[in-house]
């Protein structure tokens, strides 16, 4: 494989970058109090069922066991809007792994030595555990994820798709996927004077004080939740999880601070998974390759928990013109884990199998795969009808074909030999809303000359405390070494979690509102500033809460090469590039660091990434990062991430869409229509492993 220098980046330093690689970053685990206790759960051993007995006494005489809370003694919980967190409320088992019980103890191997030893009896039930696209359960849900309508269809397609010259019919699947970041899931609670202070790893500490104070029924303002440093989410951290519910029932129950960490063996029953899809796509398109008939129909999963719909079938209402559409979602309860957020839901799954087909058409058309999607490109967004705010698709295909040396491509697949390797290459799109949500910050200048920016933002690795401080410094007029910045917790101005993307706009338009006013009533003033200095706050309820006239996307352009090993089944990937159109980079050092990770994640979902069901047991047998293969150095090529300059005025002050989400979408189909292109083989499960390969 070759290797080649990644090209140097401009922007600013990470901020917290020497303290993350010092130590002196202090996650929820770094924060144990003294005479902390510490819990370890129990989960359920039965994919279905009810707790019968749980043999607490024999536990209880171990040395340094302090409590066993079951459904029989835990605190009583109030309200919640995801039931995943009535936790040890009643003795229903609706997939295996829900916890059923917490140890409390002294340290956290005897908590973990008398958790695996506590014997709980079960009354068995029978379980379904498997997503099969016949599944009799199937049905149509009013509203896929993000509140979108289930089912949407504009034209009449049948007869359009039956009339077109040219007609794909293909239908795709993947496996579930989970989101294993670095830091598995933890909290450290303490209850003092009746109110609740949590440390916690999460994507947004605003919305979990504001679920911890309905299910403890406390005003919000008693509670406090920090989560100042968190190593990563993905997803799996954007709703809060059973570690901060357990944690404060356990130091409630006990009167002491409790710290609860997940072990990783664990995160695949309680922190979601992007659910598996069966997809079938279907596009009937001109001998020139105008589409004029398009049916994007996913079937998936969801838990009898709660519903989840990934709402893979929407980005195909935004992407290609289509006269005639059918976008819909279906859906079956089984007894799984529920599934929920991972990097770009909805977005990574439906367009691995619409760029498939897209790459499918192109060769039953003869078209380029990049001129195809150019001949695709709508006036309008398709589903709504309005106008984009920018739409930088075909930029990002032109200028990623030019860097990628796309021109003079061989379209014939399975002909390039290289010994036992076949290699190719592939194109994909890649989409991405552009999210927003309400937010609030303040801005303080003091009389020593320096500027405080306070709102309860997360960095969760993507470098949001560097880049509100740039935003900041930009509105104010001042150095950027002048500013400081108070994230991760929920006694600063309330904001929404790290999540969809949306972070940086909804954070930073808060934050420079906040500047702004301050930089003109200190404009306004004259003589020295008052001891305490001057604070001004701001929200931004009005201005995103207004329907934009505009269809609000980023775009992306995903290329790749690969080689295939003939003899051992095995794919490797050369070469990944990714051209992305989301408005203004605010900072190109994060920014580069957002898309490669997504494109690397991108590459695990292509090739190495899958948890599997097992049925007799009910359960996702990959369970740890040796068997959970996510791509490692080794398996990431060279790989590039540019962009083109992108101004556009309908966003927020700064101009930026949001960018965490966008390289995962478009890379793992770049990646089958590569290997496609190498081996003339068209496979349409991913992962693309080996096995599947030969
Ligand atoms: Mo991301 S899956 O929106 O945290």
């Amino acid at each position: 494989m070759t290797s080649q220098l990644v090209r140097p980046t401009t922007g600013a330093v990470r901020r917290d970058a020497r303290q993350k690689v010092t130590g002196e970053a202090r996650y929820a685990v770094d924060r144990t109090p003294p005479g902390c206790l510490h819990a370890c759960p129990v989960p359920a051993t039965v994919a279905r069922g009810r707790v019968t007995a749980v043999h607490a006494e024999a536990v209880l005489q171990r040395p340094g066991v302090r409590a066993v809370l079951t459904h029989e003694n835990a605190p009583r919980l109030g309200e919640a809007d995801d039931p995943t967190l009535l936790l040890l409320q009643d003795d229903r088992v609706p997939h295996r792994g829900w916890y059923v019980a917490v140890v409390v103890a002294d340290t956290p191997e005897i908590a973990r030595e008398a958790a695996e030893a506590l014997d709980v009896d079960y009354a068995v039930e029978d379980h379904d555990v498997l997503l099969r696209a016949d599944h009799p359960g199937l049905y149509t849900p009013e509203e896929a994820n993000g509140g979108h309508p289930a089912v949407r269809e504009r034209g009449d397609f049948a007869p359009a798709f039956a009339a077109s010259p040219v007609r794909v019919d293909a239908t795709y699947s993947m496996s579930a996927l989970h989101n294993h970041p670095m830091e598995p899931h933890a909290s450290t609670a303490r209850w003092e004077d009746g109110g609740l202070t949590v440390y916690d790893s999460s994507q947004g500490a605003s919305t979990v004080r504001d679920v911890l104070a309905g299910l403890f029924e406390l005003p919000p303002e008693r509670v406090t939740v920090v989560s100042a440093f968190v190593g990563g989410g993905f997803g799996s951290k954007g709703t809060p999880r059973p570690p901060c519910v357990l944690a404060s029932m356990a130091s409630r129950h006990t009167g002491r601070p409790v710290r609860l960490v997940l072990p990783r063996r664990e995160l695949a029953a309680v922190v979601g998974h992007r659910a598996p899809t069966v997809q079938r796509v279907r596009i009937g398109a001109s001998e020139e390759g105008v589409i004029s008939a398009l049916c994007h129909e996913v079937v998936t999963q969801t838990s009898t928990v709660k519903e989840f719909v990934e709402q893979a079938a929407v980005p195909a209402r935004a992407m290609y013109t289509s006269p005639h559409s059918f976008t819909g979602h279906r859906v079956v309860a089984l007894d799984v884990p529920s599934p929920s957020w991972m990097r770009a839901p909805g977005e990574a799954s439906g367009m691995y199998a619409l760029e498939s087909a897209m790459d499918e058409l192109a060769g039953a058309v003869g078209v380029d795969p990049v001129e195809l999607r150019l001949r695709n490109e709508p006036d309008a967004e398709p589903d709504s009808g309005k106008p984009f705010s920018s739409r930088g698709l075909a930029d990002c295909l032109r200028e990623g074909a030019r860097r990628f040396g796309w021109e003079g491509r061989d379209p014939r697949p399975g002909v390039r030999r290289d010994g036992d390797l076949l290699w190719g290459t592939g194109v994909a799109s890649a989409t991405y809303p552009v999210l927003l949500s309400p937010c609030n910050a303040s801005a303080h200048a003091g009389p020593d000359g320096l500027y405080t920016v306070r709102v309860d933002a997360t960095d969760i690795g993507t470098g949001a405390r560097t880049v509100l401080a740039q935003i900041a410094a930009e509105a104010l007029g001042v150095p950027l070494d002048s500013v400081r910045v108070e994230l991760g917790s929920s006694a600063l101005p309330d904001a929404p979690v790290a999540g969809g993307s949306s972070g940086t706009g909804s954070w930073g338009w808060a934050a420079h509102k906040a500047c702004t006013a301050l930089r003109e009533e200190l404009a306004g003033r004259s003589g020295p500033l008052p001891s305490e200095g001057v604070t001004v706050e701001a929200d931004t309820e009005e201005e995103t809460g207004q329907d934009s006239p505009y269809a609000r996307h980023a775009f992306g352009a995903h290329f790749a090469e690969v080689r295939v090993d003939t003899v051992t089944g095995e794919v490797r990937v050369s070469r990944l590039l990714g051209v992305y159109a989301a408005g203004r980079i605010l900072n190109p050092r994060t920014a580069r660091s957002q898309f490669i990770g997504g494109m690397t994640m991108g590459l695990g979902m292509a090739l190495t990434e899958h948890s599997t069901m097992d049925p007799a047991f009910g359960d996702y047998t990959e369970r740890d990062l040796a068997s959970y293969h996510v791509p490692a150095c080794a398996d990431v090529p060279a790989i590039q991430a540019h962009w083109v300059e992108e101004h556009d005025p309908h966003l927020n002050p700064m101009g930026s869409k949001g960018i965490g989400e966008i390289g995962i979408v478009g890379t793992a189909a770049a990646i089958a229509n590569a290997v496609h292109h190498a081996t003339g083989v068209r496979l349409r499960d991913l992962p693309l492993t080996p096995d599947r390969l030969l």
